[in-house]
């Protein structure tokens, strides 16, 4: 029996609320609060409020009553119209309906779900394949389940939050090396006491910036020091390597990497994270992992979706193609134009176009937006300290037609900013 139902409830016994003691939790956010309004005081618009009244395809939506070229989603394939998706969720949800109801260890796990692990499994080549409700639920599993207090996990600085979330979750030692320096993470590995597990944690491609990581010298370094290694292609799956698998499959290190995290919300178009591997007991995680565990499930119509976009990726080589065409132009031209970007040549479907401070972003971003295309603005923490930028994402789906008009847009907003001479 609990305490509460041993003693009954008797309302004289309520200590009153003092309203003198105590603080708003709230205050700790004042200066973030002052900053944003300040700059809302300059007449700009809120970058982070934006609202996509009618999307028409994978590069053209309506914001502000206006028909706005898209520049900053993460829809690199352009799945989400793909008719035949689109009709593997409707059918969905009209035979299992609108959702589960349930975790995967209960009644959570639907044909759909099983379909969907086998569609990564082929995808990646892989024995094992879990389906986790998102990407950061993937990483924060991960992290937090296979790595104990006597292990430790050696990460890129410029690691994604879940990366870092997971890691906070967790018990592990957290090292962080300096982002893709492979002497750092060799050092910081050699500084590392020899009991312990040791995972180290890389990136395809780091999503603020749209560089991609030295994965073979770093998978070099990682296995002679004995770590597993875990690489997130959550920017890279789709397009890079052979068979669309990442950056991982394009450096030829495959054989070496030991867990592949990943998710649905960008290359496959709808929602879901996973992790794939190989390694034999990988599928107790399904027990031990309370990011998959003490969570719903994806719905039946996201799965099915998922589950039909990844084997349709498997044939998407033309694709892949044109969405490189459109990253190399794209690169090329805002260089000419004379912005500074944050790669020398484009390396993945990212461009970052780096400004000096937050107005100046913010001012280029409405400018940019008023001519029709939208991109992601960005800044710390999500940036590195003291950075702002702009992130175009291309799709390939964008036509020759858009990439020429955005690069007549960028000059436009540009000169009106004095973003560029
Ligand atoms: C590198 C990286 N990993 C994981 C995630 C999380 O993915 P999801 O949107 O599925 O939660 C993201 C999302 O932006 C990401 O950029």
């Amino acid at each position: 029996m609990t305490e509460a139902a041993r003693t009954p409830y008797d309302p004289a016994d309520e200590v009153p609320m003092d309203h003198t003691v105590g603080r708003d939790l709230f205050s700790k956010f004042d200066p973030l609060i002052n900053e944003r309004q300040a700059l809302l005081d300059t007449g700009v618009r809120d970058p982070f409020a934006l609202v996509m009244e009618k999307v028409h395809s994978p590069t053209l939506a309506t914001i502000n009553a206006k028909k706005t070229i898209l520049l900053g989603t993460y829809n690199y394939m352009g799945m989400t119209f793909d008719p035949d998706v689109i009709a593997a969720g409707k059918r969905a949800l009209d035979e299992y309906g609108s959702g589960t109801t349930g975790s995967r260890v209960l009644n959570g796990t639907y044909q759909g779900h099983k379909e969907c692990e086998e569609a990564l499994k082929e995808f990646y080549g892989t024995r094992h394949a879990m389906v986790f409700s998102t990407g950061y639920q993937a990483n924060l599993g991960l992290m937090s389940t296979i790595a104990g207090k006597e292990d430790y996990i050696i990460l890129d600085a410029d690691s994604h939050a879940s990366i870092y979330d997971g890691c906070a979750l967790g018990n592990a030692q957290i090292v962080r090396f300096r982002h893709n320096s492979v002497e750092d993470l060799e050092k910081r590995l050699r500084r590392l006491p020899p009991e312990g597990g040791r995972l180290v944690v890389l990136e395809g491609v780091y999503s603020m910036l749209g560089d991609i990581a030295p994965l073979k010298e770093m998978v070099a370094v990682a296995k002679a020091a004995g770590a597993m290694i875990v690489v997130d292609e959550a920017h890279g799956m789709g397009f890079f390597g052979k068979h669309g698998r990442g950056v991982f499959e394009e450096a030829g290190v495959e054989d070496d990497i030991d867990f592949v995290v990943g998710t649905f919300s960008k290359s496959v178009g709808t929602v879901g994270g996973f992790v794939v591997s190989n390694h034999p007991k990988f599928d107790v995680m399904r027990l031990v992992c309370r990011p998959y565990v003490f969570t719903a499930s994806l719905p039946p119509s996201v799965v099915a979706t998922a589950a039909t976009s990844i084997r349709k990726l498997m044939h998407a080589g033309n694709k892949r193609g044109h969405l490189w065409e459109n990253s190399r132009r794209l690169h090329l031209g805002l260089r000419e134009l004379g912005f500074t970007l944050a790669t020398p040549e484009a390396q993945s479907a990212i461009i970052a176009v780096l400004l000096p401070d937050q107005n100046t972003t913010v001012r280029m971003w409405q400018a940019l937006l008023e001519q029709g295309v939208y991109v992601n603005m960005a800044r710390p923490p999500a940036t590195p300290a003291g950075m702002y930028l702009l992130r175009c994402s291309l799709c390939a789906d964008h036509t020759d037609e858009q990439v020429g008009q955005i690069l007549g847009m960028f000059e436009a907003a540009g000169r009106a900013t004095g973003c560029i001479a």
